[in-house]
């Protein structure tokens, strides 16, 4: 990730289960180039040992104020000012009661207030603590004061609860800190996305649809944004938080994403078909549940409007990306749709089998735009995603600045 490389970045880690998520984070900054130095609460050492973050940063792990070793005793000062950002993940409860009132009694707080770096604060704990109205005005304050607040994510909890309070995972964190240091790139600019599968009724109970978990489009929606676009996100039936900033349009079928899209693509600067469309649509949805009395049945499909080529076609197109999900020959297929429907890029994967494409963490992608190809990855989807953007940002500058056709 581009805005990650050689970044300082100081994690904070206190008191909470989810520190067991910490390491990865660690590695992960670590991986898209990020100097990483970790500073952990008394708390934290009950969950996670300071060893294991010295071996996944290669650097020693702070866990003293007071430590007379430490840069002549003003280990805090040197760390606040090494760090050109903070992020504590997890945030726990009384981490975050601690920082809105300005308290210095450990290592970490100490060092928040004694440094400019902007601070980002990913919440972890139970959804009754965060849902109280102490941590309410707590997170109140410290957004007031400019403090990120990244999360919490809904679902099951450690204390086998269930709703808002899980810490965000390591890479939707990575692409957040990503975010601080993204260059403006798109700033100004209008850019539709479509993201996730689309699901086409058999029945009033039955739909046909795809493995699209919407990963992808996501993390370009929030790295477009994040390089200062103006995003607007049409998303097919996925179970993803909306990126921060990003306005969401909801659908669910080939039809309304056809719809929402063109409503909106002759006012957009760039286009990116990201979503896995049905081609096919069931031609006479009954109103009732089909029975099962016949040994077999047959559906009857048509297709459904093509909206990468509909948008490609219009008058004043916007700067138009497709994607191509290929099971072979991926090349050649992302050529032939790269010519075929008049796209600015394509953006090729290979699917159908396990660890990238549909439904993973990671993708491997083959770029390919009029003049010129990329292969990026393999790579987590956030960090390609972020190396997207970039690309997409230098083609569309080159095309309307008249350095390309
Ligand atoms: O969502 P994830 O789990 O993160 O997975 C990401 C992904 C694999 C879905 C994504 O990277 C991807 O490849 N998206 C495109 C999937 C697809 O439908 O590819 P296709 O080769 O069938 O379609 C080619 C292009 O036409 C795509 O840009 C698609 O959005 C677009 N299309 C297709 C059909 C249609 N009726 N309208 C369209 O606009």
């Amino acid at each position: 990730m581009a805005g990650l490389e050689h970044r300082r970045v100081l994690i904070g880690v206190s008191a909470g289960i989810a520190a067991y998520k910490t390491p990865d984070l660690v590695r992960r900054l670590r991986e898209v180039g990020a100097e990483v130095r970790v500073v952990m609460t008394a708390g934290a050492m009950e969950f996670v040992k300071p060893l294991t973050f010295q071996a996944v940063s290669g650097q020693p792990v702070r866990t003293t104020l007071l430590d007379p070793d430490a840069e002549a005793g003003m280990g805090h000062i040197e760390l606040a000012r090494w760090a050109e950002a903070v992020l504590i993940a997890p945030a726990s409860a009384d981490l975050l009661a601690r920082l809105a009132h300005g308290l210095a009694d450990d290592l970490l707080t100490t060092l928040c207030l004694a440094t400019d770096a902007p601070l980002m604060v990913a919440p972890a704990m139970n959804r009754l603590m965060w849902a109280h109205p102490a941590t309410r005005a707590n997170c109140g304050l410290l957004a007031e004061r400019g403090v990120l607040i990244v999360g919490p994510d809904e679902g099951d909890q450690a204390c086998g609860e269930s709703g808002a309070g899980r810490m965000l995972e390591p890479l939707a964190l990575v692409q957040r800190l990503g975010g601080l240091f993204a260059e403006p790139v798109l700033s100004g600019l209008r850019l539709l996305i479509t993201a996730g599968p689309t699901r086409e009724a058999v029945d009033p109970v039955r739909y046909i649809s795809n493995r699209s978990s919407g990963k992808m489009g996501f993390a370009i929606a929030s790295a477009a944004r994040a390089a200062g676009a103006d995003v607007t996100l049409v998303a097919g039936p996925v179970n993803l938080e909306t990126p921060t900033g990003v306005d969401r349009v909801d659908v669910e079928t080939a039809a309304e994403m056809h719809a929402a899209v063109m409503s909106r693509a002759d006012t957009s600067d760039i286009f990116i078909a990201c979503a896995a469309v049905a081609d096919y649509r069931v031609a006479s949805v009954p109103d009732q549940k089909i029975k099962k009395s016949a040994e077999r049945l047959s559906l009857e499909l048509e297709r459904n409007p093509d909206i990468l080529g509909d948008v490609a076609s219009l008058t004043r197109a916007p700067f138009t990306v497709g994607f191509a999900a290929e099971t072979e020959n991926l090349e050649a297929h992302a050529e032939d749709k790269l010519q075929r429907k008049g796209l600015d890029m394509i953006i090729a994967n290979l699917v159908g089998r396990p660890g990238t494409g549909f439904d993973a963490d990671d993708n491997l992608l083959w770029v390919r735009w009029p003049t010129g190809s990329r292969s990026l990855g393999p790579a987590a989807k956030t960090v390609l995603a972020s190396a997207l953007v970039a690309l997409i940002a230098e083609r569309y500058h080159e095309r309307f600045s008249g350095g390309d056709s």
